[in-house]
């Protein structure tokens, strides 16, 4: 039976709005903070990167790359005019100085010249891109060669459990994210997986920009 609550965490998920969307950031914050660690672990940044994040949701992320203090730039992208709002209050320091980027846009048209960062990471996006080979192919553009691309996303069975893909998530196999990246030009892929404290499987998969 249809479970009017699911559809509409599940759109919230893919879009946070209002209210309930301010508060859902402020939880996926704290939810996806396993996920997100794996994926700037697999980034491996060094000093003077050019960070990009798409769909950054609350900000955890972020957060933790900026406080590694490496990167010469972190930017972000949103299509949710709340997660937005919320990021430039929470990052106004950093945005007057100039070392973090942010705005609305959706990740199929990235607002950057070609070949502009070095790294570029999302989380838990994927299941929401109505295209993503162009997305990819977004990604690829948008990175130098030798750029690192990192894309973090839970497990499809774990998805398929929650019953996301029957509103709108689309839940891939590692299998298949890495058949994408191959597919948009990207090499040296690789997967690691991790679980959250709730034992939910999560995989993170990398490519290098050629
Ligand atoms: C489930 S939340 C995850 C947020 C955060 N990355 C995390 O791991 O907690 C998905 C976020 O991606 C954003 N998003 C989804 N599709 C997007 C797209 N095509 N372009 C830009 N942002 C997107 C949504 O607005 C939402 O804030």
């Amino acid at each position: 039976m249809a479970n009017p609550f699911r559809a509409f965490l599940a759109h919230q998920l893919g879009f946070p709005s209002g209210w309930f969307g301010r508060l859902l950031l402020r939880v996926l914050n704290r939810n996806n903070a396993a996920i997100n660690d794996l994926v700037l672990q697999s980034m491996q940044l060094q000093t003077g990167d050019r960070v990009l994040e798409i769909g950054f949701g609350g900000g955890y992320l972020i957060q933790r790359i900026v406080d590694t203090g490496m990167p010469a730039l972190v930017a972000g992208v949103e299509r949710s005019p709340e997660a937005l709002a919320i990021a430039r209050q929470r990052f106004r320091s950093q945005l007057s100085q100039g070392s973090i980027e942010l705005s609305l846009s959706d990740a199929k048209a990235l607002p950057f010249a070609e070949k502009n960062f070095n790294q570029l990471c999302t989380v838990n996006t994927l299941y929401f891109w109505s295209d993503p080979q162009h997305v990819l192919a977004e990604c690829q553009r948008v990175l130098v060669s030798g750029g690192k691309l990192v894309i973090g996303y839970s497990s499809k069975e774990f998805l398929d459990q929650q019953k996301f893909s029957q509103h709108g998530f689309v839940a891939y196999e590692v299998t298949e994210v890495e058949a994408m990246l191959k597919i948009a030009g990207f090499i040296e892929i690789e997967t690691f997986s991790g679980r959250s404290s709730r034992h939910q499987t999560f995989f993170c998969t990398s490519g290098t920009a050629h």
